[in-house]
């Protein structure tokens, strides 16, 4: 079996690392298996005298290489082209991305770092797998360098259409670098169209695949089941004495649209009362990239409106908003879901968006909850079980959530189903196997 090499920006913290918790780990967990694996990536710490050479760990068959970047480097690599140009970019908001050359030549001179300290440890029949925008070029070099063998890249976001690709200064140049790669999958169809239509037009003979991402759901419906009855889980009960609790989890990120929602569930609140003092949002929003400037201004955004829908509509016994921008452990979060009656999703524009599926899984099945869910979601195409609604308009996300909290408990349980043999069907597992297969396939092809 060949060595399979995975590329991401972060990678697991040593913290992490036996368990494989936690975002990419758990979606990577099963397609490492029992495979020989090398996973590769930044340190997440700064200095100003990076070693050349990864700083390499094992753990069974795992090893991490890990290398630190120059603070120079990571401003214009992380801050500034991957985290203020290409993320708005690829969510559709132009408005907000930010280029400077100088972040552009900071991200190209960052892959190059990588490929060159990477390069050293590849073997010929090494299956390389790179992750996500920030790392669209290291095929590319690594190709330079002169690795052989097969390259697959995935993006985890999505890909915009291509008059929104067009704002992208050097843009020919990231698509000439997609086109290094062997397989390159994206969650859905609408982003893979996207990209082939830029491809096809540049001349490229490379095509992108679907291959949509997804959760462990019988090991988060566990996780979920027990940490509801937990201290957190019974505290959360006890506080909101039989009122209906709508939950929204996220990073503190504009793509989540959280002022969308925060206006929405006002608007419930103001056009069916009968909601008022029955029902509690709460709204979990660790803060996420908080050195980006988008981001802060953001959560200022947050903290007001959060505070004025609460000034406007609380009584002096309900407070019908808890907003939390701290971290809150995964399993507490899985109890969390299980306990809410509604799980509200608003994203503007999400690759995925795994908190939707993490919801369906976390439901007790006799007596699910509903899931509102923003047409803008990967997860939508997949879920014909939400209720599915526009977060730009108030009012139609209050309807949606009017609607959920009214359901009849024989149409959560038809709903519920349908969604869950969706997350039981596209796993983490298979998704990751699926992908690895492909990149097999390519080798054998070339071979
Ligand atoms: C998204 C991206 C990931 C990224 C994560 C957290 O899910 O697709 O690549 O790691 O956000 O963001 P951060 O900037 O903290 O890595």
């Amino acid at each position: 079996m060949s060595r399979l090499v995975i590329v991401s920006n972060r990678v697991p913290s040593p913290r992490e690392r036996s368990q494989l918790a936690g975002g990419l780990a758990v979606a990577l967990r099963e397609a490492i298996g029992g495979r020989e694996t090398l996973w590769f990536g930044w340190s997440g710490s700064t200095s100003q005298n990076p070693p050349a050479t990864p700083r390499v760990t094992r753990l069974g068959r795992i090893g991490f290489a890990t290398i630190d970047l120059l603070p120079a480097d990571y401003e214009g690599y992380y801050r500034g082209f991957s985290n203020g140009m290409l993320w708005p970019l690829f969510h559709y908001r132009t408005g907000l991305a930010e280029f400077r050359r100088e972040d552009h030549a900071a991200y190209r001179r960052v892959n190059e770092t990588f490929a060159a300290a990477l390069a050293p440890l590849l073997r010929p029949g090494d299956l390389l797998w790179v992750h996500d925008y920030h790392l669209i070029p290291l095929g590319a070099a690594l190709r330079r360098r002169g690795f052989s063998g097969r390259l697959g890249f995935f993006l985890h976001v999505p890909f915009p259409s291509p008059t929104i690709y067009e704002a992208l200064p050097q843009g020919d140049a990231l698509l000439a670098d997609f086109a290094a790669y062997d397989v390159i999958g994206l969650q859905t169809q609408q982003d893979a169209a996207n990209l082939n239509t830029l491809l096809a037009e540049g001349g490229f003979a490379v095509r992108a695949s679907v291959f949509p991402i997804g959760i462990e759901p019988h090991a988060f419906a566990r996780e979920a089941a027990a940490a509801a009855e937990g201290p957190e889980g019974v505290r959360l009960r006890e506080s909101l004495a039989d009122r209906a609790l709508i939950l929204g989890v996220d990073r503190l990120d504009y793509s989540k649209g959280i002022p969308q929602r925060f206006r929405g569930f006002e608007q419930l609140l103001k056009r069916f009362p009968e909601h008022r003092g029955r029902v509690t949002m709460l709204q979990i929003a660790p803060v996420s990239r908080g050195d980006v400037t988008q981001y802060r201004a953001l959560r200022r955004e947050l903290d007001e409106l959060a505070g004025r829908i609460n000034g406007m509509q609380a009584e002096f016994d309900w407070v019908p908003l808890r907003y939390l921008t701290q971290t809150v452990p995964r399993n507490t979060l899985a109890g969390f879901q299980r306990i809410a009656a509604i799980g509200l999703v608003t994203p503007l524009r999400d690759g995925m968006n795994l908190v939707a599926k993490e919801f369906v899984a976390a439901q007790d099945p006799q007596n699910p909850g509903a899931l509102v869910l923003s047409r803008f979601a990967g997860a939508a195409h997949e879920l014909a079980g939400a209720l599915v609604f526009n977060p730009y308009d108030p009012d139609e996300t209050a309807e949606a959530l009017h609607i959920a909290l009214t359901l009849p408990e024989a149409e959560r349980r038809v709903r519920w189903q349908q969604m869950w043999e969706a997350v039981a069907r596209n796993t983490a597992g298979a998704w990751a196997r699926n992908f690895v297969a492909r990149l097999e396939h390519a080798a054998a092809a070339a071979a």
